[in-house]
Parts: C-alpha cells; sequence; structure tokens
C-alpha cells in the first residue's frame, strides 16, 4: 500500500503501524554523548551491553513482574531480530507454531523462513478477536513446538487478558511448548485494559521468550533496537541465531535505548494519551459509517480491524487498493494477516487528528 500510495496525490494514510512522533530529545543526546565519547564505533558483548541489560531487568521487574537476571537478557536489533532468532532457535524443520488469526504476518513468515509450518487458530472475533482457547487444544498434534503471539495485537488492538493467558501457559506446561510473545506495544493499553506478561507465571520460567522493542514505546522505529528475555539455558541457543544475522544490536541504539530507560517516562505517558485520544477520534468517525464498517473498539495498540460489510469487501485487497485509488484513502488489506483477515481493513492511529479526520471526510463522501 506504501508504494502503490506514492502514485497517487495527497493520500490520507493510515497503512503503517509505526510511530509519528520524533524520538524525545533526551534519548537522542544519550546517542549524541556516546558518539562524542567515542563509545559507539566497535562491536559490543554479543548479548548487549552490561549496564543496558541492567536497566532492561530493573524494567521487566517493575512493569512486567519478571524477575531476571542480565544473563536471560539478549539485546537485539528491534523486536524482529528477537523473534526471528528465537523461531530459528526453537522451531526444527516440520515443527508446528500455532499462532491466532488474524496476526502480525512477520511472525508467520518468521515461522516459514525456519521450516516451521504456522497453524493459524482462528480468533474469536465476535469477542473482540480473543484466543479461542479450545481451538489452541484442538490444533496441537505432535509436532506443536511453540506458540506465537503479540499482545497488544497487531493488526486488532485486542489485549489478550490474564486469564486467556494463564490458560495458554497452562496448554504450554501440559505439551512441553514454548510460547514466544511480542510485547511491542505493551504500553498502549487503554480502558482500564492491562498488559500481563505470559512470563510472569514463576512455572513458565523455561517455556517463555518474550520479545520486546523500544520502537514504539520511544518512538524509535529507526533505531532497531529491542531485547529478549529467556531462561539462561535458552540464551546460548537463541545467540546461535542472534550471532549470524546481527553480531550484536547496533551500538549508538544501545546507548540510546539506556537513555530512554534511564530517562523520564513521560514521553511514554504522552504517546498512550495521544493514541487513546486518537483512538476515540477514530472510533467516532467509524460509527458515522455504520452500514460501512463493523468494528470493535481495540483495547490497545494503535491500530484497529473493522470488518467491511459490503460485499465489494470480501477481497480486501481488491477493496483496499480501489479506496485509494478513487477515495486517496491508504489503509492495509485484512488479508495480510491471515485467512480470516479477509472482508476486514486495518486502519492505524498513529497519525494526528487531522489525518484521521482527512480520511474519514473522504471516505463519507465516498460511501454516500
Ligand atoms: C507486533 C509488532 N511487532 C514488532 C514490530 C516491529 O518491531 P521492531 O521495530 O522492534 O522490530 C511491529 C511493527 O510494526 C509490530 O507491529
Amino acid at each position: 500500500m506504501t508504494r502503490l500510495s506514492k502514485e497517487v496525490d495527497d493520500v490520507a494514510f493510515l497503512s503503517w503501524a509505526k510511530p509519528t512522533s520524533d524520538t524525545p530529545q533526551h534519548i537522542k543526546d544519550g546517542a549524541i554523548a556516546a558518539i562524542k565519547k567515542g563509545l559507539v564505533g566497535g562491536y559490543s558483548e554479543n548479548a548487549g551491553l552490561l549496564k543496558l541489560r541492567e536497566e532492561i531487568v530493573r524494567k521487566l521487574k517493575r512493569d512486567n513482574n519478571i524477575n531476571a537476571n542480565p544473563a536471560q537478557i539478549l539485546v537485539t536489533v528491534g523486536a524482529i531480530e528477537g523473534l526471528s532468532a528465537a523461531v530459528m532457535a526453537l522451531i526444527d524443520p516440520g515443527d508446528e507454531v500455532i499462532l491466532p488469526s488474524p496476526t502480525y504476518s512477520t511472525h508467520i513468515r518468521q515461522v516459514v523462513i525456519a521450516s516451521g509450518k504456522p497453524v493459524l487458530v482462528p480468533s474469536i472475533e465476535e469477542e473482540g478477536f480473543i484466543w479461542d482457547i479450545d481451538g489452541v487444544k484442538k490444533a496441537i498434534t505432535g509436532k506443536t513446538r511453540a506458540i506465537m503471539y503479540c499482545s497488544p495485537s497487531n493488526p486488532t488492538g485486542t489485549v489478550f487478558d490474564e486469564k486467556q493467558l494463564r490458560q495458554l501457559a497452562e496448554i504450554a506446561l501440559e505439551n512441553n511448548l514454548t510460547v514466544i510473545t511480542d510485547e511491542a506495544y505493551e504500553y498502549f493499553v487503554f480502558d482500564g485494559h492491562k498488559h500481563f506478561s505470559i512470563a510472569s507465571i514463576p512455572e513458565m520460567r523455561k517455556n517463555v521468550v518474550s520479545c520486546y522493542t523500544f520502537t514504539k514505546t520511544y518512538a524509535m522505529t529507526g533505531w532497531r533496537i529491542g531485547y529478549l528475555h529467556a531462561d539462561e539455558e535458552l540464551i546460548p541457543q537463541i545467540t546461535k541465531a542472534h550471532i549470524p544475522f546481527a553480531i550484536c544490536a547496533p551500538v549508538v541504539s544501545q546507548y540510546a535505548a539506556l537513555a530512554a530507560l534511564e530517562g523520564p517516562q513521560d514521553c511514554v505517558v504522552d504517546f498512550r494519551d495521544h493514541y487513546f485520544s486518537a483512538r476515540n477520534v477514530m472510533c467516532e468517525r467509524l460509527d458515522r459509517l455504520d452500514s460501512i464498517f463493523e468494528y470493535h473498539k481495540p483495547g490497545g495498540s494503535y491500530l484497529m480491524f473493522p470488518k467491511i460489510l459490503l460485499n465489494e469487501g470480501r477481497d480486501s485487497a481488491a477493496f483496499c487498493k480501489k479506496l485509494l485509488r478513487e477515495a486517496r484513502v491508504s489503509t492495509t488489506p485484512g488479508i495480510a494477516f491471515g485467512p480470516t483477515g479477509q472482508s476486514h481493513l486495518r486502519l492505524s492511529f498513529c497519525v494526528s487528528d487531522k489525518e484521521i479526520h482527512k480520511a474519514f471526510d473522504r471516505m463519507e463522501s465516498y460511501f454516500k
């Protein structure tokens, strides 16, 4: 959609799941200071700077209720490299990985490039795209090795609650499966929803790889910096994939990440407040198009996944292309997130209110 959007003039753009704010100044200053001190020209330890890992340990205790130590942390090139390295380390050819559908399409591709088999379990849309726990149980075979999900979810914005995640943990423990989590949007939850990290369940200590990122929390997309937490026994295995992918995460970005964790956290609250208000604006505008779209209010992230009620929406890719060409609004087709994504589109509200209004003014005239 990004490429196609460039062929159309003055597009109202709701396609990207990336923060549109710039990285806060104190984080940039941390990186600049490290550059000036000559600290960033070489590699760091493969696992990442010890000082950064110590800060991450503190953050995991404070915000995720996870008791970790620096030997359980691997600093990665964004959450993406952590997820890729974890999948590469854990999945042998032919192993099955259970994912909810719809889900972040990159997870599906990560399983495929490790020669694993993604097994997509349709989410329960009527209840806001929650896990179908019975569906997960039925999907388990002798080849199942892992369960992989993001919460809050890209594309649906669903925050899987503690009760469901405890049920998933039980299934994982009964079947000796590893749960691979992507918690990229952990701080962006609304309406009393709570982000729950499955690794905070003590019995799950050896059964979880949790992946995190600075990308969303601190608007650091381009710095390519994230980290994962796993049991000490798993870290050397994951490192065997991390080294050929990256050797280490960019050192300048590790210093920026350190500044992010050590500095004031008001920026995170400001980002969340902005996304909360933008979500409400988008929901209000969607309410006015209730003959075209039906939606669940997302409890987190900055994404939502309305269902297209028109017949032509059944082919979500064709629908999105038409919307782009004829209404000059760029969205993302639901099919990109798994087969149950068909008849949906993903809308991002990590944009200004002005952009949301521009997109919906256009859609209102288009669908009139
Ligand atoms: C669920 C999810 N995970 C990971 C990423 C990418 O994270 P990073 O930039 O840390 O690699 C994205 C980006 O859109 C995402 O939506």
